[in-house]
């Protein structure tokens, strides 16, 4: 992938979208300006800085497939579309100073972002339990098995639905 050519300019608009993609996504990790420095730092996740000469010398399509397929302890952020993916590598560009004239604005977003990616990485990391708790079962049980399984959760989850509010209305009625 690393020699994918990247089909977008640096516009403002790329940018400004890349932008928005990196603060949501990957601040939490790398940091606002990518001197990884993210908050998760703080808590142990060892992510890199993005602007040192090893990154700044990656191709745009190794940054793309780095952004798609993750590596490491680096989560795949395949859920954001192709397009816009080469718009958080322009972003990273910007971040770097590669992009002639253009100072990337690291200015504070709303705390909101940082709130997004704590919970996108939560989710990601739910997401990855799951199917590996799928998979084990499919392994150990079959498709059906796997499938009774899930039935099995749902049955479980909708009882405890109806139990909360049975509880609830006895509450109300007394
Ligand atoms: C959960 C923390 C985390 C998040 C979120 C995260 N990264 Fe990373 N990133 C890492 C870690 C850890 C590595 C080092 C991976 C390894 O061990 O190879 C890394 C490596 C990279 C690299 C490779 C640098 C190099 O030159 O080898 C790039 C590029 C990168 N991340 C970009 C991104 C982008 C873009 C996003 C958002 C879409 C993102 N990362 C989100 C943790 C994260």
């Amino acid at each position: 992938m690393s020699s994918l050519p990247n089909p977008h300019a640096p516009t403002k608009e790329s940018l400004d979208n890349g932008r928005k993609y990196f603060q949501i996504n990957c601040e939490v990790c790398h940091g606002r300006a990518g001197k990884g420095d993210g908050t998760a730092v703080q808590y142990g996740m060892p992510a890199p800085s993005l602007l040192t000469d090893i990154t700044k010398n990656r191709t745009d399509g190794y940054i793309y497939g780095m952004i798609r397929n993750g590596r490491g302890l680096m989560p795949t952020y395949d859920r954001i579309e192709d397009m816009d993916r080469w718009d958080v590598v322009n972003y990273i560009r910007a971040l770097q100073g590669k992009i002639p004239g253009v100072v990337a604005d690291t200015s504070p977003a709303e705390l909101r972002g940082t709130a997004y990616g704590f919970f996108n990485l939560l989710g990601g990391i739910a997401m990855l339990a799951a199917s590996v708790i799928a998979g084990g079962l499919w392994d150990i049980a079959g498709p059906r098995g796997t499938f009774l399984a899930g039935a099995g959760f749902a049955v479980i989850a909708l009882a405890g639905l109806l139990a909360l509010r049975g509880k609830i209305t006895g509450k109300g009625a007394g």
